[in-house]
Parts: C-alpha cells; sequence; structure tokens
C-alpha cells in the first residue's frame, strides 16, 4: 500500500455507572454495563501514518518515543486493526494529550478511541460507529464509550458482534459538567486492566454485578427527566460499590488519599445545603464533581478551599470522536 495517513480527535470519559471487571478479559467483553460522560475539554489528538518504507512500528506520546508495555499495547491494537484487511503495514503513531500527563487523568479512553479512528481512517476503510466501538473496545474498554457523542451507554453484549457503546443523551441535551478536583498528580499505582483481572476476587463483586441492571435503569431515568438528585444518588453508589469490590479485592485496591475521603464528604454536605453536586472516582485518588454547568464556579470556588486539591480540572460535555 502507499504511504497514508489520518488524524483523529477522542475524548476521554467519567463514567456514572462503572465498568469493573470482565468476563472475556482477551475480548474485553464486561461484566456489566456502563454509562459515561465524554469530556469536551480533553482530548486526545492522534495521527497514524502507514508507510511501507518503516521496518517496525513507532509510537510517540506527547513528543516522547514509547517503548515497552505502552508500546506493545499500542502494537498490539494496531495488528488488530490491520488483521480486519490482511494489512501488514507499519505504522508511525503520534499522540498527543491536551490535557497534563501527569494529571492522574485515565487517557486510556480517549488514547485507543482516537488510535483505532485514525488508524480506521487510514487504511481507508468505511466503518459504521458501532463497529468503531466495538474495535475500540479490544483496546480499552472504556475506549468504546469515547467513540460516540455525549453521555453514552456501553450495552454489556452478549459477545463481541453486540458489546459497543451508543449515545444515550446529545452533548446539549442536559448541560453538566465535571469538576475533577486533583489530589495526586502522579500515575495511578495499579492500572485498570491489571485491576479488572483481580475483580472477581472480591466477594462483593457478585452484588455488585447483580444490581448493576437496577442501578443502570435507575441512571437512565435520571438522565432522562434530568433529575440531579438521583443522579447523584446513582452514580456515588455506584462508585462505591466498585470502590468496595477494589479494597475487599485480592490484593486489595486501595485508590483513595485522605484528602479524597475528605473532598466526598465534603460533597455530600454540600449537597444537603442544596449544592447540587455529586462525586465519582476512577481506578485514582482524584474527585470527579458532577454539578450542573452553571454551578461551575461555586463548586471550583469550594473545591479550591479543601486540603490537598492541587488543581481542578474542568469539563462540560463532549461530542464524539471524529476525523479532522
Ligand atoms: C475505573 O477501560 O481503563 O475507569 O479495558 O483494561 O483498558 P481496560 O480498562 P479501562 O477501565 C476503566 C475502569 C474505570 C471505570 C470506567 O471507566 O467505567
Amino acid at each position: 500500500m502507499p504511504t497514508s495517513s489520518a488524524t483523529a480527535i477522542a475524548h476521554p470519559n467519567i463514567a456514572f455507572i462503572k465498568y469493573w471487571g470482565n468476563r472475556d478479559n482477551d475480548l474485553r467483553l464486561p461484566m456489566n454495563g456502563s454509562i459515561s460522560m465524554n469530556l469536551a475539554d480533553l482530548t486526545t489528538r492522534t495521527r497514524v501514518t502507514f508507510d511501507p518504507s518503516f521496518p517496525s512500528d513507532i509510537f510517540d506520546l506527547n513528543g516522547k518515543r514509547q517503548s515497552g508495555d505502552s508500546l506493545s499495547r499500542v502494537v498490539k491494537h494496531l495488528d488488530f486493526i490491520r488483521g480486519l484487511r490482511g494489512f501488514s503495514t507499519h505504522a508511525h503513531v503520534f499522540s498527543e494529550n491536551s490535557f497534563p500527563t501527569g494529571a492522574g487523568i485515565a487517557s486510556s479512553a480517549s488514547a485507543f478511541a482516537a488510535l483505532t479512528l485514525a488508524a480506521v481512517g487510514a487504511l481507508g476503510l468505511e466503518i459504521p460507529e458501532p463497529n468503531l466501538s466495538r474495535l475500540a473496545r479490544r483496546g480499552s474498554g472504556s475506549a468504546c464509550r469515547s467513540i460516540p457523542a455525549g453521555i453514552t451507554e456501553w450495552r454489556k453484549g452478549r459477545s463481541d458482534l453486540d458489546s459497543f457503546a451508543v449515545t444515550v443523551a446529545a452533548p446539549d441535551y442536559w448541560p453538566l459538567a465535571d469538576c475533577i478536583a486533583v489530589v495526586e498528580e502522579g500515575q495511578k499505582k495499579v492500572g485498570s486492566s491489571e485491576g479488572h483481572t483481580t475483580a472477581a476476587t472480591s466477594p462483593l463483586q457478585v452484588a455488585r454485578v447483580g444490581d448493576s441492571e437496577r442501578r443502570l435503569d435507575q441512571c437512565r431515568n435520571a438522565i432522562q427527566k434530568k433529575d440531579f438528585q438521583a443522579l447523584a444518588e446513582i452514580i456515588e453508589l455506584d462508585s462505591n460499590m466498585m470502590h468496595a469490590v477494589m479494597i475487599t479485592s485480592k490484593p486489595p485496591l486501595f485508590y483513595w488519599e485522605p484528602a479524597t475521603l475528605n473532598i466526598m464528604q465534603a460533597v455530600q454536605a454540600w449537597r444537603k445545603t442544596g449544592i447540587p453536586a455529586a462525586y465519582t472516582l476512577d481506578a485514582g485518588p482524584n474527585v470527579h464533581v458532577i454539578c450542573e454547568v452553571e454551578k461551575v464556579e461555586a463548586i471550583q470556588r469550594r473545591l479550591t478551599a479543601l486540603p490537598g486539591v492541587k488543581q481542578i480540572i474542568t469539563s462540560s460535555i463532549g461530542g464524539a470522536a471524529h476525523l479532522v
């Protein structure tokens, strides 16, 4: 094939109902469905160039040549996408995050959504959105939710064929924001991929998964009715349940720092006094405070006053991954 190139932009997402544990780690088929919102103000921009003269794949992330696990995960995903049509040409992947790398913000969702779209674009393949979401899922589960726009739901599906994400609410349906209180700027200690493999060792995972359809229903209903109080209750419960599984796994995964718990308690206290805010956490100590856009400044002010908050990154709801 001749040299060909494409560039894609994708947003990371924050889950309202979490993905934690796979029933098939290789295919990344999740134990339960999940719902998240894309983060408009954070982006990953990735250019993929296939060139027959390249002896191997090259991956540059934020200006740094990658090796080891970071490179192999990208090569594995490129191999998977090339394999769809029997291509073998190597690629140069050039990727940049708009958000600080050390801010402890999960980037695998936007990374694999952008990589999938750019690689598919550079190979000249026309692939409909559900299938792009399926492909992104193979690179990182949460990446499938960064393919469609807005608030998206990843249906767990019965097999690889129907496990992908769809939009449940367009970006402008309900003006929500995420104020991320960064309490630790370093890389997380145990990555999500490793975490998923230990989820089943917690005796609480069965209960978490067993109750997931109910939580998904409640979350969908809260979104449909734009009922913030209902959304707040279900996303905090879901985040607490995932962290209950994490701390009771073997080995236990404790992601919270003292500042984390302090922020969670503050958010609950604010809500009691009528300030609509809710917390949710990923596999890390930073607290995502979800609120309505008009309350962002008040929340930012309050978060800044709490001990241990090193920076606040704010975003509204983002669109779909797209080629540029
Ligand atoms: C806690 O999608 O990062 O953020 O599929 O191994 O790449 P891999 O895991 P990943 O897991 C995300 C876990 C989470 C919850 C969520 O985003 O739903």
